[in-house]
């Protein structure tokens, strides 16, 4: 196949949160916490939480659709579309579900898992396809439903995840807006932050058993994690930008990973970034995963306060252990 590079636009973004919501006095009813400890440390109050009738294959196609809508593209023009999630309705992934529900025929989909990097690592693929000149079109959808694995009987990790998806059109474009990105990963420290399947061996003959077992709630180090995310995430930020031949003066945006708002202060405050210049809305939503950078680039957009042209520097960070950034333009 004859391929032509192509400069690559972000052109579009949704988002969509399941009904139900649960301010921090209702957590204070689940286990031994209050709305001060967590806001004093997170920085969260509110988060959004899946009833057993939401699927994460309905709110990601919610998210799908409404950025479809803003980019005014049709479910027809994509090429492709990817789902980061570490929380999909079929361990086989659910990336196909959404491309039915969305009624992307001509469109290949798959899921991508890198757990709250999933977005960072989404867009990096996305703007590959886009680049070479393979695809044209993209749907990036980062969707989780975190409160189905998170243990709610352990306050130390029940208190800082919600459920939430948000998702970006990506476009081949004459002018290039993607405009720099680092990935990494040290699976030595993978048993920082687990999701973990623990096998119970079914015999199946006088010599053979075979794996039947469930996967366990989350777990996590939280002191080892926020270190690993005040060092690391400002270092490959600054990669992206020298990749970028910018300088985080140069920057109208700070994206990151809303997990936690002492992380966001830290990060910013190691790289010279205004505060005004931080976006930020864990506050409502808690930590969702894969959906949160999308999830506050939605809502950031629709306030009107992200002008076409503004350079904005994302980055997501978490389980693997694995992080990545990316700078890109808003906009054709
Ligand atoms: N409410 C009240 N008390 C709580 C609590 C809660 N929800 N969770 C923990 N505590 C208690 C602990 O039991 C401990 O009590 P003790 O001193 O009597 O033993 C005390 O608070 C301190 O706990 P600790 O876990 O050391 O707190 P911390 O200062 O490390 O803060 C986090 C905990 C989770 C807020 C913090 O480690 C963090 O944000 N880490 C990063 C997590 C993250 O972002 N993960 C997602 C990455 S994608």
């Amino acid at each position: 196949m004859q391929t032509v590079a192509s400069g690559v636009a972000i052109i579009g973004s949704g988002s969509a949160s399941p009904a139900a919501s649960l301010d921090n006095d209702g957590i204070s009813q689940v286990v031994d916490t209050s709305d001060e400890w967590i806001a004093t440390r997170t920085g969260i109050r509110n988060r959004y939480l899946a009833s057993p009738q939401e699927s994460l294959t309905d709110i990601a196609t919610l998210a799908g659709q409404r950025a479809l809508a803003m980019a005014n593209v049709t479910a027809l023009d994509l090429d492709m579309v990817l789902l980061a999630t570490s929380t999909p309705d079929d361990l086989f992934g659910s990336a196909c579900q959404v491309q039915g529900a969305l009624g992307a025929k001509h469109a290949v989909a798959f899921d991508l898992t890198a757990a709250c990097s999933g977005f960072v690592f989404g867009l990096v693929t996305a703007a590959q396809f886009i680049r070479t000149g393979t695809y044209r079109t993209v749907l990036l959808i980062g969707a989780d439903l975190l409160s189905r694995w998170v243990d709610w009987s352990d306050r130390g990790t029940c208190v800082l995840f919600g459920d939430g998806a948000g998702a970006v059109v990506l476009q081949a474009n004459d002018c290039d807006r993607f405009l720099g990105f680092a990935l990494q990963s040290d699976g030595s420290q993978n048993s920082c932050l687990n999701l973990g399947y623990q096998p119970k061996a079914q015999p199946l003959t006088a010599n053979l058993s075979v794996s039947q077992g469930t996967y366990q709630p989350l777990t996590m180090q939280g002191k080892e994690v926020y270190r690993f995310a005040v060092n690391r995430v400002p270092e490959i930020i600054e990669k992206a930008l020298f990749q970028a031949n910018l300088d985080a003066k140069q920057l109208d945006w700070l994206l990151l990973h809303q997990a936690n708002q002492r992380i966001l202060d830290a990060v910013a405050k190691r790289l010279r970034i205004d505060d005004q210049k931080v976006i930020s809305n864990m506050a409502s939503y808690g930590n969702t995963s894969a959906a949160s950078i999308p999830l506050a680039l939605d809502e950031t957009l629709r306030k009107g306060q992200i002008k076409s042209g503004d350079v904005i520097a994302t980055a997501g960070f978490g389980a693997g252990l694995s992080w990545g950034a990316a700078i890109f333009a808003w906009g054709p």
